[in-house]
């Protein structure tokens, strides 16, 4: 349904320099900064899938979808969207698509919403009774009938979010895109837009691909997940595998006898591993050391033995990392290149 082909977005904008000469001596140069905002995507997305396209902030996430919804042309490669290319064939790609970015809505403001559905309706050319149709479906899964006649501006986050989905899908599109859908929202909320989303997913096999940086967002509704960083596609795999592959990490909490030894513990060099793949952090106020490490390249009763070598344990934690910390180590280092 949707293929990605080498495509790259760069940002071009003018060089600025520091303080008010500065902005002054910035109106007459043109030197101009280069910021590779997408660089060299490629993936595929078959019909009916759920795609979570995630990676941390500035990553190139939004840029990425500008790029497949026809919002922005790609600097280099190519995108095709049922076939279509989105940025040239905008009118035909309209049809196949919608989309939702969580930031701002896509609605008339100061109209009610009905009235905003209204004119979608005459933009995509949707029957009457299809209509019907749709909005009783609609209704059913996003409730929208308790505010259905109120100005969009008077609505709560949540209610406008579940309208801005509704609105996206009136034309019941092949491919819906996004971008943060859950961003702000309670609990409650949250678990009604997943629930809506899965429903219309199944439903009408509708492809979905949607950025977030929402953990709970991922486990309920992806099977498979593509991870980006500066620019650049890092992971793409189901969420089982890259807790399989990253879900190997151990972390073992030790409270302490003698901080002053910290400094004197040498731990790799004693196990025998590279510095890397063991790291240690020492809390001062609970005096606690924690050695983050992988469970088939350290065993629990050697490290203890290595610690304890150099200074006395008081109290022992090991933890599995958890996936959220796994997607969180995802975020802040990167650790997937290759
Ligand atoms: N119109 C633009 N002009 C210049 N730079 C831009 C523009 N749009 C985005 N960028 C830059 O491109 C990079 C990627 O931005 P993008 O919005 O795609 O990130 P993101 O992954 O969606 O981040 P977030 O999680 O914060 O939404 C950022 O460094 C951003 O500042
Ligand atoms: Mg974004």
């Amino acid at each position: 349904m949707i293929e990605v082909k080498h495509i790259s977005k760069d940002f071009v904008t003018p060089k600025k320099y520091p303080g008010l000469k500065g902005a002054v001596k910035g109106l007459f140069s043109n030197e101009k900064i280069v910021k590779t905002a997408v660089d060299d995507i490629s993936f595929e997305i078959q019909k009916g899938e759920i795609v979570g396209y995630i990676g941390s902030n500035g990553a190139g996430k939004s840029t990425t979808i500008k790029m497949m919804t026809g919002i922005l042309s790609p600097t280099r490669g190519e995108c095709l969207v049922d076939g279509i290319d989105p940025n040239k064939r905008r009118k035909e790609n309209a049809q196949n698509i919608g989309v939702v970015f969580g930031q701002r809505t896509q609605l008339w403001w100061d109209l009610p919403l009905s009235e905003s559905f209204t004119v979608l309706k005459e933009i995509y050319n949707v029957s009457d009774s299809t209509y019907a149709e749709r909005m009783e479906f609609l209704n059913r899964v996003l409730e929208m009938q308790d505010f259905f006649d109120r100005p969009v501006r008077t609505l709560s986050l949540g209610q406008r979010m579940r309208a801005d989905l509704g609105a996206a899908l009136l034309h019941n599109p092949k491919v819906l895109y996004l971008d943060e859908p859950t961003i702000g929202l309670d609990l409650i909320v949250k678990d009604n837009i997943r629930e809506a989303i899965k429903e219309i997913n199944e439903r009408y096999q509708t492809t979905v691909v949607l950025t977030t940086h929402d953990i709970g967002d991922i486990e309920e509704l992806c099977n498979r997940i593509i991870v980006i960083d500066e620019g650049k596609k890092i992971y793409d795999g189901s969420l089982a595998a890259l807790k399989e592959t990253y879900g190997t990490k151990r972390r073992v909490s030790m409270e302490i006898r003698q901080p002053e030894k910290v400094a004197k513990l040498h731990l790799a060099s004693l196990l025998n591993v590279r510095e890397e793949e063991c790291s240690v952090n020492y809390e001062k106020e609970s005096n606690t050391l924690s050695v983050t490490f992988d469970k088939h390249k350290i065993q629990v009763p050697q490290l203890l033995t290595a610690v304890m070598s150099v200074m006395d344990i008081k109290d022992v934690q090991i933890q599995e990392t958890e996936l959220s910390q796994i997607v969180k180590e995802i975020y802040s280092h990167g650790i997937m290149e290759g």
